[in-house]
């Protein structure tokens, strides 16, 4: 049996043509094909990331019929205490990447990006996350990727993500991470 035929029909919702694609990539390592669900789906303000993919994944388990998945990411700051964390979103586009530079100034750096995808296989909720570290760089550089992108520079590298091409994104981005543990969990189903 294929994993095409095994992992028949695995549709991904999102409105951002970005996380499909990285996620795709993964997939597409993987043998398997997905679908893209291009939706917008209103996401609760809460302060764990956990939660608020959950709570999007049971909200729209009403409107989607059959198996689905998501996923909400946010960027962790430490000398912030975390933020803007689960509050990424809002923080992007009201101060965005030149006020995140702005309020670190002076502070230590260091940060990380957490996804968490919500997989409803049809009965039940499963989750899975993915964690990349870094550090806010000193200026906004590079063109690709999107959102914190240009802000944020893996731990052991000298790029920030948006100079990187999809490929080195997606071997080591906090997204595939999660998506490797979401396609291991497949495997095991099978
Ligand atoms: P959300 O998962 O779409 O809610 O993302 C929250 C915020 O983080 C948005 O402003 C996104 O643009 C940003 N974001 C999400 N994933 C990434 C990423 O992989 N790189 C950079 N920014 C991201």
């Amino acid at each position: 049996m294929s994993d095409a035929f095994a992992i028949d029909r695995l549709r991904f919702v999102t409105s951002n043509q970005h996380k499909f694609m990285e996620i795709k990539e993964v997939f597409r390592r993987e043998g398997i094909a997905i679908e893209w669900i291009k939706k917008k789906y209103e996401e609760i303000q809460a302060d764990n990331t956990e939660y608020i993919s959950l709570d999007s994944a049971r909200k729209l388990s009403s409107e989607i019929k059959g198996r689905f998945f998501l996923e909400d990411t946010g960027l962790y700051i430490d000398s912030l205490k975390g933020f803007p964390g689960p509050y990424s979103s809002y923080v992007a586009g009201t101060i965005g990447n030149e006020g995140i530079l702005r309020l670190i100034e002076g502070l230590d750096r260091s940060c990380h990006f957490l996804t968490v995808i919500t997989y409803f296989d049809g009965g039940s909720y499963l989750q899975f996350s993915g964690i990349l570290k870094g550090h806010i760089s000193i200026e906004i550089r590079g063109n690709g990727g999107f959102g914190y992108d240009p802000v944020f520079i893996p731990e052991g590298h000298k790029l920030t993500l948006a100079e990187m091409d999809i490929g080195m994104k997606s071997s080591i981005s906090h997204r595939s991470i999660a998506t490797q543990k979401f396609i291991s969990h497949l495997r095991a189903g099978r």
